[in-house]
């Protein structure tokens, strides 16, 4: 059989916000090579810009001119996030331990989303935040010397732990962070392949203070997040085959794998290399006839960005799917929640959101109808996918978003599900 399209995947997005973050605390130049190069990359390259950190326009490669843990200086203005929560995040764990007084915002999108999930444990570390709009953005910061901290998350949350971690290696103290289940482990990792002590005991992260981190050089895997679109692509219109090399196949980013493995899906994947501690494999996916499953809570911290995709597909497949303890959507790039439901309806399918369960039919007849993405990257990714289905006709009420994550969207969909 051939091997079908060869597509080269964006350099994962988690992994680029915290390679850029990690090479700007380092001492001297790193780079990046195949760094994800979209505008929620560009949003945390600007922002670092802003301390005064030299970083070159996001290419192929970008250099970053780290000056140590403690070197950032005052910016003038705000610093503007995008669309990016991530960014904003980090940002907040990075300030807080800087003697800055910074205000950070973003756009419409950005601006609605919890922040202080992230202040209020900051603040137990002696950071003190100024809201200008109750939980959202803008906030302004008014960093300095911080305090140890033991802390204990309602929400598995890895912009919450990273936040937290980048607060105590720049501030030189320990932070432990529990989480109710495991969110994903980049951070720990990187830090680790870089010499940090970082401890993980079930699902609580201890890092102990460090001098200085070393500048580092790598490529930067592909994303599984954006793979998961073209994977969904691909098995709804019966590509008999096809390869992705160089992606980030850290089990805490693929649960959709193990997801579509149990809606019978023919996935295999084999490790090939690493980056900064992180598994990179070779993926191969078959064509499959797939069949509904159940998503349990536990999985979901593994899974979160890809359920609008695991959805549509769910609405493509005989059975029903179930999603448990998905509240976070809610509070995604939009109330992802809400509408995945609408959209999965407004399209002819039989769906469901109520509480914290997502429940998604197998539809007999092919979707039809127009679909409004919130202005979120992947919700119009999902349904751009949903439309490669044989006989679909879907109208989405914009296209532009994906470029917040994944640029050559719509080019990389049509080597996979061409329209038929
Ligand atoms: C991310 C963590 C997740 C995820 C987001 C990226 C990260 O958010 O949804 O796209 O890189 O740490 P939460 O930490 O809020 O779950």
């Amino acid at each position: 059989m051939s091997a079908g399209p060869d597509i080269d995947l964006p350099g994962d997005k988690s992994l680029t916000h915290r390679a850029l973050v990690l090479a700007a605390l380092a001492n001297g130049e790193s780079v990046l090579h195949h760094p994800l190069t979209s505008l929620d990359a560009r949003s945390m390259a600007a922002a670092l810009r802003k301390l005064g950190v030299s970083v070159s326009p996001l290419r192929s490669a970008v250099r970053i001119n780290g000056r140590g843990l403690r070197s950032f200086s005052q910016p003038t203005g705000s610093i503007h996030c995008g669309n990016s929560g991530t960014a904003a995040r980090f940002l907040l764990g990075l300030l807080a331990a800087s003697p800055l007084v910074v205000r950070v915002t973003g756009d419409r999108s950005l601006r609605r989303r919890p922040m202080r999930r992230v202040t209020e444990p900051l603040s137990r570390m002696g950071a003190s935040f100024i809201e200008f709009a109750g939980d959202g953005l803008p906030v302004e910061v008014r960093g300095g010397r911080v305090r140890p901290l033991d802390y204990a998350s309602d929400t598995a949350s890895a912009q919450v732990k990273t936040a937290l971690l980048l607060a105590g290696l720049i501030g030189g103290v320990e932070v432990s962070v529990t989480e109710p289940v495991r969110s994903r482990d980049h951070t720990e990792r990187m830090l680790r392949a870089l010499g940090v002590d970082v401890e993980t005991q079930n699902t609580t992260v201890h890092l102990s203070p460090t001098d200085s981190l070393p500048r580092f050089t790598g490529r930067v895997p592909g994303d599984p997040s954006a793979a998961a679109f073209l994977i969904a692509g691909a098995l709804m219109t019966g590509l008999p085959q096809f390869t992705l090399r160089n992606m980030a196949i850290n089990p805490t980013r693929i649960g959709f794998v193990n997801a579509l493995r149990r809606m019978g899906a023919d996935i295999t994947i084999r490790e090939v290399s690493e980056f900064l501690g992180e598994p990179v494999g070779e993926v191969v996916v078959r064509a499959s006839e797939l069949s509904g499953t159940t998503v349990e809570a536990h999985e979901v911290p593994t899974l979160i960005d890809e359920i609008p995709v695991l959805a549509v597909l769910a609405s493509t497949c005989s059975g029903t799917t179930t999603f448990r303890g998905v509240s976070e959507l809610r509070i995604k790039e939009s109330d992802r929640l809400a509408l995945l439901a609408s959209n999965l309806v407004a399209v002819g399918a039989d769906c469901q959101a109520s509480g914290d369960v997502l429940e998604v039919e197998g539809m007999s007849r092919p979707p039809k109808g127009s679909i409004e993405t919130g202005n979120d990257h992947r919700m119009a990714m999902a349904f751009a996918t949903l439309d490669r289905m044989p006989g679909a006709s879907i109208r989405l009420s914009e296209t532009a978003s994906p470029r917040v994550s994944y640029p050559a969207f719509f080019e990389d969909l049509d080597r996979v599900a061409p329209r038929g």
